[in-house]
């Protein structure tokens, strides 16, 4: 008998050991149905309203036949999405076509959601504390049960890849990859400001849970965590929060005046330490830039509404505000950062009443695979330029001067300017900040997050039947096989980034299809969006309404800046002045 013989043999031995493996680790339930061990080796798989029966939920009712036959591969879909752009030119100017289509992209997309959330990273079955307890993450799929014979269920290695050694060879930037998108750095700290409300891991309890319990989009990034941060914030007069003036522009208020812990290096001096609603958001310039803007933009706002109305409180003024903001986020996150980063030449469209005849569930509950795919630390470049100057890692980060230096105005300029990295492909993370991905993936694992493939299946993608099919090339795939042993035992987030990318791409179709869902769900899921919400009243009247629905960031920028520079969430291209165009109009509205 050979090595390999032997190690068959005693493998063999060990289960027979241990007992007979759980034979829900082999995932035999198909199209969602759900695995229930019975007995002492016996499972059952329910597969009620998944439109599936039989033992493993694989024979499908005919309407189900009829459905999968006609509803397009997300590549082929992708495709048309993405291309013939003339066609698309005239589409988009036909509001039966564009209302329909959103509306099929909304409630498609949402419909891969579960809402009410399932299972948590504690349990693996349902249960009221998973539903209740909102500090967990939810999870889409359940933890990989604990008796399984390897980390994948039964694929695959039982040992994994050491993580660092992961992280450097296949993750690690070699060279600058620019987005072939042309995503930029106001894209890049966008994304980061904008997600850090709803992705705020609470590392005292464990990767499993989360410090943002309200699960959305509600700017506790702008307005703080708790009301006692909130209270540090605000101003108490006319709604307003508190700022300070430097150099004659409005920044937020230092931690002196707004006495909430954030967190900064004891050599940022303490009237440098700029207090805003995420503790964290003194880290990178970027983020407080951002963050001036929407505290002026609450200020402004607050402005107009006390003009409206005279008699009312500063609570009520306050309150309205907050709606507001939160409506032109979601606007602005809708039609122009998911527009972006789709790629798409159909123009997507933020209209709630498109949902108002629909079954949807206005609630999101924040899952912990969609905070894992949201790392997208190869978006960060090598180094970051501003007007004339090029800054080093450890020269920006924990940097608020850098903010108050070059003013709103110049970081708006520069970073519309510098390109940002691909997030897909590969080798493209900076090693000033690998670390992150090394402690994702270190997560992933000690969550038991499922295989790859099994979220494949969960968003209706074929799984990958080999490694050369996941990355469209021999060499890293070769590796990655030593590495795992088998497909359907590769990790959730390096396959992500490993997944070849769309031609000319940002990322890869799993991205796409995985992220799009847990997005839109997530954006129209908030209250706001909902009957009873959605009208003028909430947004303190028809001047307040039309904020919200005539937001832009081009708007955001140029009501709160003294220059209005043009932006984007792309580097302008050479030939067209689209935007320069936009803003001269902005700028003659107002
Ligand atoms: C200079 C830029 C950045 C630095 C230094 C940085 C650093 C970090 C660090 C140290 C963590 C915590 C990691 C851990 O302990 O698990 C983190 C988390 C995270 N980062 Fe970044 N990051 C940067 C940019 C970005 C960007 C552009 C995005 C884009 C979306 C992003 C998305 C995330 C997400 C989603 C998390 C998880 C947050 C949570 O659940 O608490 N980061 N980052
Ligand atoms: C269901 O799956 C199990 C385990 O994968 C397999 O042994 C069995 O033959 C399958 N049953 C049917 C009806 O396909
Ligand atoms: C949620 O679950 C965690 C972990 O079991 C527990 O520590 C916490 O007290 C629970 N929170 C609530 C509000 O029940
Ligand atoms: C992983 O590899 C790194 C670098 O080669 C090494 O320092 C570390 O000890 C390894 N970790 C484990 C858990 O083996
Ligand atoms: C724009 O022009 C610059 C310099 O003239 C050139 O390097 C760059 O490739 C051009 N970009 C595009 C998108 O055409």
């Amino acid at each position: 008998m050979d090595a390999a013989g032997i190690l068959m043999l005693l493998c063999a031995l060990e289960v027979v050991a241990a007992g007979a493996v759980n034979p829900c680790c082999y995932w035999p339930c198909q199209n969602k149905g759900v695995c229930v061990n019975v007995g002492q080796e016996g499972y059952e798989c329910d597969c009620s309203h998944t439109g599936y029966y039989g033992e493993n939920c694989t024979l499908s009712y005919f309407w189900t036949s009829v459905h999968t036959f006609l509803k397009p591969r997300p590549a082929f879909s992708h495709y048309l999405l993405t291309h013939y752009k003339w066609l698309w030119n005239v589409v988009n100017k036909i509001s039966f076509i564009t209302d329909n289509m959103m509306r099929l992209v909304l409630t498609a997309r949402s419909s891969l959601i579960p809402s009410p959330p399932t299972y948590n990273s504690e349990y693996h079955y349902l249960t009221w504390e998973g539903y209740a307890n909102v500090t967990y993450f939810t999870r889409l799929l359940p933890p990989v049960p604990k008796d399984c014979p390897t980390p994948a269920g039964t694929q695959g290695f039982k040992i994994r890849p050491n993580v660092t050694e992961l992280a450097q060879e296949f993750l690690l930037r070699r060279t600058f990859i620019p987005d072939p998108q042309g995503t930029n750095m106001m894209f890049a700290f966008f994304a980061q400001h904008f997600t850090h409300q709803f992705f705020r891991t609470d590392f005292n309890r464990g990767p499993g849970f989360t410090k943002a319990l309200g699960h959305g989009v509600d700017l506790n990034h702008v307005y703080g965590q708790s009301l006692e941060q909130q209270y540090h914030l605000r101003l108490f007069k006319d709604g307003k929060l508190k700022f300070q003036v430097v150099n004659g522009e409005v920044y937020p208020p230092s931690v002196k005046e707004s006495p909430i812990k954030m967190k900064y290096p004891s050599t940022v001096p303490v009237e440098k330490q700029l207090a805003v609603g995420h503790n964290l958001f003194g880290l990178v310039p970027g983020l407080l830039m951002y963050a001036t803007l929407w505290l002026r933009e609450h200020n402004r706002v607050c402005d107009i509404l006390k003009e409206e109305h005279p008699t009312w409180s500063d609570e009520q003024l306050f309150q309205t505000t907050r709606l507001i903001l939160i409506g032109e986020t979601i606007k602005i996150v809708i039609e122009e950062y998911v527009q972006h980063l789709s790629g798409y030449h159909f123009k997507m469209k933020f209209d709630p009443e498109l949902l108002f005849k629909e079954q949807f569930q206005y609630r999101n509950r924040i899952a912990l695979e969609f905070g894992h795919l949201y790392h997208w630390h190869p978006l960060m470049p090598d180094s970051f330029k501003v007007q004339d100057r090029e800054y080093k890692y450890e020269d920006f980060l924990f940097k608020p001067d850098i903010l108050l230096d070059f003013g709103v105005d110049t970081l708006l300029e520069s970073f519309t300017k510098q390109r940002a990295g691909r997030i897909g492909g590969g080798r493209n993370i900076n090693g000033a900040i690998l670390n992150v991905a090394i402690s994702v993936i270190e997560h992933g694992r000690q969550l038991r997050l499922q295989p790859f493939n099994k979220y494949r299946k969960w968003f209706g993608l074929t799984p990958y039947t080999s490694f050369q099919e996941l990355t469209g090339e021999t060499e890293i795939a070769a590796k990655l096989e030593k590495l795992y042993g088998h497909i359907d035992a590769m990790e959730l987030y390096p396959a992500l980034l490993l997944e070849t990318p769309y031609q000319d791409g940002i990322f890869g179709e799993s991205i796409v299809e995985m992220g799009a869902p847990f997005s839109l769900k997530g954006l129209m899921g908030n209250p706001i969006c909902s009957p009873y919400y959605w009208k003028p009243s909430t947004f303190g009247g028809q001047t307040g309404f039309d904020i919200v629905n005539t937001a832009t960031l081009q708007k955001l920028v140029c009501l709160n800046t003294k220059r209005c520079p043009a932006v984007a969430l792309k580097v302008p291209d050479n030939g067209s002045s689209k935007s320069e165009g936009e803003r001269e109009q902005t700028k003659m509205e107002f």
